[in-house]
C-alpha cells in the first residue's frame, strides 16, 4: 500500500519533470507572458502604439539583451550611468520613468520571448477594456477616491496611499504619488490602464483580491482628468497671487525692521560716545 503511493509519487514527479523538460521554450515564453501581462502591459503595448512607455514590439532588434536586462532590472541605474539611449528614453518620457524590477535575467529572457512571439503574431490590442468603457462620472470618481463611496469588491479608498489637489477633497495619503497633474504626465490611456490593473507591487496587492470594476476606473479616471484640468486653470493664478502678497507683505516688514534697527543705531551709537569721551580727556 504505502509503496505503491509510493510509486505513483515517484512516477508523478517523472512525468512533471519530462513536461517541463521537454518544452522549455514554451515554458519561457509562458512565464513570460504571466510577467508581461502582470507588470508590463498598464504602461507597454506589442505593436499597439506608445501607451505609458515606448511599445516594445521589434525592442529585441533595437536593443542587445545584456542592455534589455540591464534596463528592464534597473533603468534608472542604466540612465544615471549616462548611457545615451537610456537618457534619450528618459528625455521622450518625461512624466514617469519606469520603476525597477525584481526579475531575475531568466525571467526577462522569457519576457523578451513573449513579447517576439507577439510581434509575429500580428499588433495586440491595447490594454484590457481601454476601448470599451463608457465615460465615466466624475463626482462618482471623487467619492470613491476619498471613501465616501466604497468600492464594490471592497478595496481601499485611493486617498489612503494618495493625495490630489481638488477643492472637494480632504488631504490624502503621502505613501504614493499626488495625482494632481497624473493626467496630463500619463494621458488617459496610461492613467486608464494602471488604475486598471496596476503595475506597481504596493498598489497591486491592495486590489488583487478586491479589483475594481470597469464603472469604477472610468469613474476615477474621469475624476483625475477633471482634477488635473481644473488645477492647470487655477493654479497659475493663485500661486502669482499668493505669492505676490507674501513677498510684498515680508518685504514690508524687513524694510520695517531694517529702518528700526538702523534709527536705533544711528541715534545711540556707542562708539560716538566712546570717542567723545576720550577726546574730552585729552
Ligand atoms: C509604470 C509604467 C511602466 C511599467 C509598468 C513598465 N514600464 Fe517599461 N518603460 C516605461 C517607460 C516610461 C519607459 C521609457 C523610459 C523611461 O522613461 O524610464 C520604459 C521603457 C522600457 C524599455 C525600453 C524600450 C525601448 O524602446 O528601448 C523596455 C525594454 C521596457 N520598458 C520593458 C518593460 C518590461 C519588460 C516591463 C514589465 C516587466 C515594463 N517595461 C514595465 C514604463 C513602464
Ligand atoms: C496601498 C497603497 C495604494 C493604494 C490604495 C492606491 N495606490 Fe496608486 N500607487 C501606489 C504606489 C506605491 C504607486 C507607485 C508610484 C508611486 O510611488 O506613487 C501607485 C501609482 C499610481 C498611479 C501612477 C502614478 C504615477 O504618476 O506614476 C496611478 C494613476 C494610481 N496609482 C492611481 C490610483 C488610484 C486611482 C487608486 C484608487 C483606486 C490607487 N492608486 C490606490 C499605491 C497605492
Amino acid at each position: 500500500m504505502g509503496s505503491r503511493s509510493g510509486h505513483f509519487l515517484v512516477a508523478g514527479v517523472g512525468v512533471a519533470m519530462f513536461l517541463t523538460a521537454s518544452i522549455p521554450g514554451r515554458a519561457f515564453a509562458q512565464d513570460g507572458e504571466t510577467i508581461f501581462n502582470g507588470t508590463c502591459k498598464a504602461c507597454h503595448t506589442i505593436g499597439g502604439g506608445r501607451l505609458v512607455g515606448p511599445d516594445l514590439a521589434g525592442v529585441s532588434t533595437r536593443q542587445s539583451e545584456a542592455w534589455l536586462i540591464a534596463f528592464i532590472q534597473h533603468s534608472q541605474t542604466v540612465i544615471a550611468s549616462g548611457d545615451s539611449d537610456a537618457v534619450a528614453l528618459a528625455a521622450e518620457y518625461p512624466g514617469i520613468s519606469m520603476p525597477d524590477w525584481p526579475l531575475s535575467d531568466d525571467q526577462v529572457r522569457g519576457v523578451l520571448a513573449y513579447i517576439q512571439q507577439q510581434e509575429s503574431a500580428g499588433p495586440a490590442p491595447v490594454a484590457a477594456g481601454a476601448a470599451s468603457l463608457q465615460p465615466g462620472d466624475p463626482v462618482l470618481g471623487r467619492n470613491l477616491f476619498q471613501g465616501t463611496t466604497r468600492f464594490d469588491n471592497g478595496g481601499p479608498a485611493c486617498n489612503s496611499c494618495h493625495d490630489v489637489t481638488h477643492e472637494d477633497v480632504i488631504g490624502g495619503g503621502i505613501l504614493a504619488k499626488d495625482l494632481t497633474t497624473v493626467f496630463t504626465r500619463l494621458g488617459g490611456p496610461g492613467v486608464r490602464a494602471i488604475v486598471g490593473s496596476p503595475p506597481f507591487p504596493v498598489m497591486q496587492r491592495a486590489f488583487q483580491s478586491r479589483p475594481l470594476t470597469d464603472q469604477e476606473v472610468g469613474a476615477l479616471v474621469a475624476f483625475l482628468e477633471q482634477a488635473d484640468a481644473e488645477q492647470s486653470l487655477h493654479q497659475p493664478l493663485d500661486y502669482g497671487l499668493g505669492l505676490l502678497v507674501t513677498g510684498l507683505g515680508s518685504a514690508v516688514i524687513l524694510l520695517g525692521l531694517y529702518s528700526l534697527i538702523w534709527r536705533r543705531r544711528r541715534r545711540g551709537p556707542v562708539n560716538r560716545a566712546v570717542f567723545d569721551r576720550q577726546v574730552r580727556s585729552t
